[in-house]
């Protein structure tokens, strides 16, 4: 049996990666400082460090004394506006935490790493459809911080593989996260399309939609949304993948989407569906710095991993709908 270290486990997507590596057969060490997840969130069967993804020493010494095989490196900062309004904030911490994860294998020994990454890598793409050799343009310190880690990782497992010793990486880049595999785990952070529907229509507001004059068929911003569990499932394809390459010679790059895109209209309308009321939306200004268009090709991923999104809008919806209480009364 493999055993995973996995940085960020404590927090939304972590613990969903957590459950589904369990699963596996895989053992899974979890390193999360709390600063934003919840101790209440880490699985039972997984042990747990608390700790800074920034502390290269205690990275190291957690992974000679467990015995680590891989990494799976998450934890991070992931709002776009904070990362605006604070960049040396994200640099430092998003960076950084690479940075020591990286050094802390080379001087344990651990060759597998796999990275999460974001579309936001992207920017604002010419084309709406994308594959992963498409230019990378982040118009965000959030977005810049998750492509230089992948600059990282890559450079770092060159240069190990020039010394003999390889870093089989695996870099994914996440679409629109949402939903929940359980109702203890859900979203806690209102940062994103779905939970602010939620909260504007569970706190008697209208939810707003951010621009209505985008050169999209009902003129708002399609985005390909992606259930928390699928997403979560890539990473133990990746892990496999990683496994798999004794040598340490494997470098790859994966969009971790469905493939399909939803305007905002579209996902408020199967809130309205799921909630059994018309959550009536508002029209407003765009927010800035949105790309119309934002969906992932996954012909790479389906091919090279066997991986393949198998949830929908809907169940998005109806889990996040469903794990709100929890989520809301953690946050309190
Ligand atoms: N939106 C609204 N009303 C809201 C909230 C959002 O209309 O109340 C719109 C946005 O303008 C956008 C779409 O819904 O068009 C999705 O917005 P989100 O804020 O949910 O997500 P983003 O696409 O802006 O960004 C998300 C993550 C990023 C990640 C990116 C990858 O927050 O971390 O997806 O595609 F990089």
């Amino acid at each position: 049996m493999s055993r995973w270290l996995l940085t960020g486990g404590a927090g939304y997507i972590g613990s969903h990666v957590a459950v589904e590596l369990l699963a596996s057969g895989r053992d899974v060490v979890i390193v999360d400082d709390l600063s934003t997840g919840f101790a209440a969130r880490i699985a039972d069967s997984a042990a747990f460090v608390e700790g800074s993804v920034q502390d290269t020493k205690l990275l190291a010494k957690v992974m000679r004394e467990r015995d680590i095989d891989g990494v799976v490196h998450l934890a991070a900062k992931k709002a776009v506006g904070e990362s605006v309004e604070r960049p040396l904030y994200y640099y430092r911490e998003n960076v950084d935490g690479v940075l020591a994860v990286l050094a802390a294998m080379n001087e344990a020994g651990v060759n597998k790493i796999v990275y999460s990454s974001s579309a936001a890598a992207y920017g604002e793409p010419a084309v709406g459809e994308v594959a992963e050799d498409e230019p990378t343009v982040p118009t965000s310190p959030y977005g810049e911080t998750k492509l230089i880690g992948e600059w990282m990782v890559r450079a770092q497992a060159e240069s190990q593989r020039l010394a003999g010793s390889g870093l089989a990486n695996v870099s994914l880049r996440y679409f629109n996260v949402a939903g929940a595999g359980s109702d203890l785990l859900g979203d806690t952070s209102v940062a994103n399309l779905i939970p602010m529907a939620l909260r504007a229509t569970t706190s008697d507001k209208r939810p707003m939609i951010f621009g209505t004059d985008y050169p999209t068929p009902d003129g708002t911003c399609i985005r390909d949304y992606i259930h928390v569990v699928d997403l979560a499932r890539s990473h133990v394809a990746a892990a496999e993948l990683c496994e798999r390459d004794s040598q340490g010679q494997l470098s790859e790059l994966f969009n971790v989407g469905r493939g399909s895109g939803s305007s905002v209209r579209e996902v408020l309308a199967m809130v309205s569906e799921v909630l059994g009321y018309d959550v009536d939306p508002q029209d407003v200004e765009r927010r800035q710095g949105d790309p119309a268009v934002l969906v992932a090709r996954t012909e790479k991923i389906e091919r090279v991993l066997g991986w393949k999104a198998e949830l929908d809008l809907r169940d998005m919806v109806q889990s996040a709908w469903s794990a709100w209480p929890h989520a809301v009364s953690l946050r309190a």
